[in-house]
């Protein structure tokens, strides 16, 4: 399976219609949370990932009932097995997300250490961090976390940092605290709000206070069952719309959520993308001329630009008529496509956390690495940009976060196949 590669040709005036899958990122921590109940949870549109088949794997092997039958999860049944099997949180940093809910419902677990990836160390301390806080005894040891508490305490904590999957584990660790607690300095990502409504479902009483990022949690003793939709992937939204103004084509982008990419339409217009909104949930994104305006992008935590956006837009500014800047302020290593595309012609230089993208007349085609998901998505806008043929490795990268990207793109007439050697 690691040596399927894509085979893309340069692909330019395309039209059609691209329909956005459900959001990796909110489905995880919606299906960590089944583990706060025995009762029967029901979790719909949920995209057709790696990652996902990775959760239903670790879960099932911890003891869930779990089907998945046309993009809905049901999941129930008790935790029999409190190890995560480290295999699986190998392969996804994600898992992580299964200790919240190990420590709220069974005050312990041993939870595998997620390595870090290509994009940065990617340590949890501030997870940890508050787990402490709240009284569970954390050991570790072989690579492995033990934990255990006889009692959970509430807590007024603020993160050092803004964390995602920090502030999701925290509010599912706290799900069954009665007294009030305090969360400051919480991540406000449309995923998190995702998991609050799954929460809040469950009979958690969380107040987020969005101005001072700050949230207000009393838990109950006893977890309801949820029915909840996952929300559209803005990520993908982003990559398609993106994919229509580098390869200045007329594409319909539909089933995504315009309130959660306010920051990449805003930056696509300055960039020449003209945008219409058809409805809450549809989008028509086009070329207002041949030209592609430089940029000046920062990534910043939700609201500000996401950093999961940046290889994406690297990509098309490679052919901008001018020089951008990139400052990649969350991860300290996610710059790796950067010499990718310089194998395609791109011209780009790195000073520590800025890159500078010199736009040139034409990329041409080369055999390029993905080297994170994200990336390998950059890379599919590049090859479609670039003159002659690109074959781009390491596409169970892409696999990870795009529901079969390169099916979506042949039906709006890009030249791109997945070839299994
Ligand atoms: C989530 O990762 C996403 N993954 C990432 O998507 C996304 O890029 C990232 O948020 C930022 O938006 C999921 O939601 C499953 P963070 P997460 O904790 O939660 C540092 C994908 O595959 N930090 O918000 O792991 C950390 O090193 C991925 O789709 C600490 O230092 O990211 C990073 O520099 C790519 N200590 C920064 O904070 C901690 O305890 C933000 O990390 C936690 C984080």
């Amino acid at each position: 399976m690691n040596d399927a590669y894509l085979l893309i040709e340069q692909s330019k005036y395309l039209e059609g219609t691209l329909e956005v899958s459900g959001a990796k990122n909110a489905a995880l921590p919606l299906m960590a949370a089944t583990i706060l109940t025995e009762e029967p949870c029901i979790i719909r549109n949920v995209p057709n990932l790696l990652d996902i088949k990775n959760m239903i794997e670790l879960l099932s092997d911890m003891g869930k009932r779990i089907i998945l039958e046309n993009s809905t999860l049901y999941i129930e049944g008790p935790i029999l097995n409190k190890e995560t099997r480290e295999d699986i949180v190998r392969k996804m940093r994600a898992s992580v997300l299964v200790m919240g809910p190990l420590i709220a419902r069974y005050k312990s677990g041993k939870v595998s250490m997620p390595g870090g990836c290509s994009i940065g160390a990617r340590p949890i301390d501030q997870h940890l961090k508050a787990a402490k806080r709240m009284g569970v005894n954390i050991d570790i040891e072989q690579g492995f976390i033990n934990l255990n508490a006889t009692y959970l305490n509430p807590i007024d904590f603020r993160f050092d940092m803004i964390t995602v999957t920090g502030t999701e584990n925290v509010f599912c660790m706290l799900s069954t605290v009665e007294q009030e607690s305090f969360v400051r300095n919480i991540a406000l990502e449309p995923e998190v709000i995702n998991l609050v409504e799954a929460l809040k479902q469950m009979g958690v009483f969380i107040e987020i206070d969005k101005p001072n990022r700050t949230a207000s949690i009393k838990g109950t003793r006893y977890l309801k069952g949820f029915d909840i939709e996952v929300i559209p992937d803005r990520i993908e939204a982003g990559t398609f719309m993106v994919l229509a103004l580098a390869t200045g084509s007329k594409i319909k982008i539909v089933n995504l959520d315009v309130n959660h990419i306010e920051s990449v339409l805003e930056k696509l217009e300055i960039a020449g993308a003209k945008i219409d909104i058809l409805s809450p949930d549809s989008v028509l994104v086009y070329p207002k001329s041949e030209k592609i305006n430089p940029l000046y992008i920062e990534t910043l935590e939700y609201p500000g630009f996401p950093t999961d956006m940046q290889a994406q837009f690297m990509s098309l500014l490679s052919m901008a008529d001018g020089e951008s800047t990139i400052v990649e302020n969350i991860f300290e290593n996610r710059f790796q496509h950067a010499q990718e595309l310089a194998r395609m012609g791109a011209c780009i230089t790195i000073h520590s956390k800025t890159a500078y993208v010199k736009g040139v007349k034409h990329l041409k085609g080369a055999e390029v690495f993905s080297t994170d998901l994200r990336a390998s998505a950059g890379l599919v806008v590049a090859g479609l940009m670039a003159e002659g043929k690109s074959i781009i490795r390491n596409i169970y990268h892409l696999d990870r976060g795009y529901d079969h990207i390169e099916q979506k793109l042949e039906k709006i007439g890009a030249k791109i196949k997945r070839i299994n050697p």
